[in-house]
């Protein structure tokens, strides 16, 4: 598969990412793994919030775009009985959220496969609604990107996102961060170009929140999980990990980065 070149294999974990996690996993880990699947601010309480702004329920069949580890595509199976099919350009996370789904039972509500956001390989109006979590700051074509989530939701469907964007001082932001070693791979907007370019694409606004306050309260008060038996996202990411979530503070704090979770309409 071609990877986009501003995303390079090692910024996600590297080749042996999946090797290295699951031997690594601990039996008792299965009942505790937020430490290492959610991977974005405000954890769990975050995927919840957005979960319950987009209306999600039983049995809706759901997109997870760029499903990273698969937690988010978890939560949303046990705890609001959606059917999650997660795709990510990183193929070593979708083996790891394949593993994780089949020992902590979500083997038939959950499945991943790797894929680029750009090039679903779905037909259109495969899915009732759309979950994307920190992903799109690494998609430098939000245009086409929105289409193609356009694409393949069926009429009437959601697109439910939950997105880091650039805030209001214009300030250079200090790297790396959790989505990026270098501003190579970095493609923010800030929420007003994030609300034009998906309604320009075709999506019909109905939710749209400045989860900043949120996030930056999140990054103050969250601490290295300690007693936990197993990987966490530390061991995902390599020892690098602390300073970017170091930076991410940093620039929240600055401003120079923002929080959104919307919801669209098809
Ligand atoms: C910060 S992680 C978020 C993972 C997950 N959404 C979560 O919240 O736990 C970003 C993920 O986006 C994926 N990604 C980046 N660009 C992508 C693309 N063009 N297509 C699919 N996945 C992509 C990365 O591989 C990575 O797993």
């Amino acid at each position: 598969m071609n990877e986009q070149p501003s995303l390079p294999r090692n910024h996600y974990g590297g080749d042996d990412v999946a090797a290295r996690v699951l031997s690594s996993l601990h039996p008792a880990q299965v009942d505790r793994l937020a430490a290492l699947d959610q991977f974005h601010v405000g954890g769990a309480a975050a995927s919840r919030r957005l979960a319950e702004r987009a209306g999600i329920g039983e049995g809706q069949s759901m997109l997870d775009l760029g499903s990273g580890l698969g937690g988010p595509a978890r939560l949303l199976a046990g705890e609001f009985g959606a059917d999650v099919t997660g795709i990510d350009l990183t193929s070593g996370f979708c083996r790891i959220a394949q593993a994780l789904s089949a020992r902590a039972g979500y083997a038939e509500t959950t499945r991943f496969c790797a894929a680029d956001a750009l090039r679903l390989p779905f037909a259109d109006d495969s899915f009732d609604a759309i979950w994307t979590e920190h992903v799109a700051m690494n998609i430098g074509d939000r245009d086409a990107l929105y289409r193609e989530l356009l694409r393949v939701t069926r009429p009437g469907g959601v697109l439910a996102l939950y997105d880091v964007v650039a805030g209001a001082n214009v300030a250079a932001l200090v790297y790396p961060v959790p989505w990026a070693s270098e501003p190579s791979q970095s493609h923010l907007i800030d929420m007003d170009g994030l609300r034009r370019v998906v309604t320009a694409a075709g999506w019909t606004a109905r939710h749209f929140h400045d989860e900043s306050a949120a996030a930056l309260n999140w990054l103050a008060t969250a601490r290295p999980p300690k007693g936990v038996d197993g990987p966490t996202l530390r061991d995902v990411m390599g020892p690098g990990f602390p300073r970017m979530i170091a930076n991410l503070r940093e620039n929240f704090e600055a401003g120079r980065l923002a929080a959104v979770q919307a919801v669209f309409e098809k």
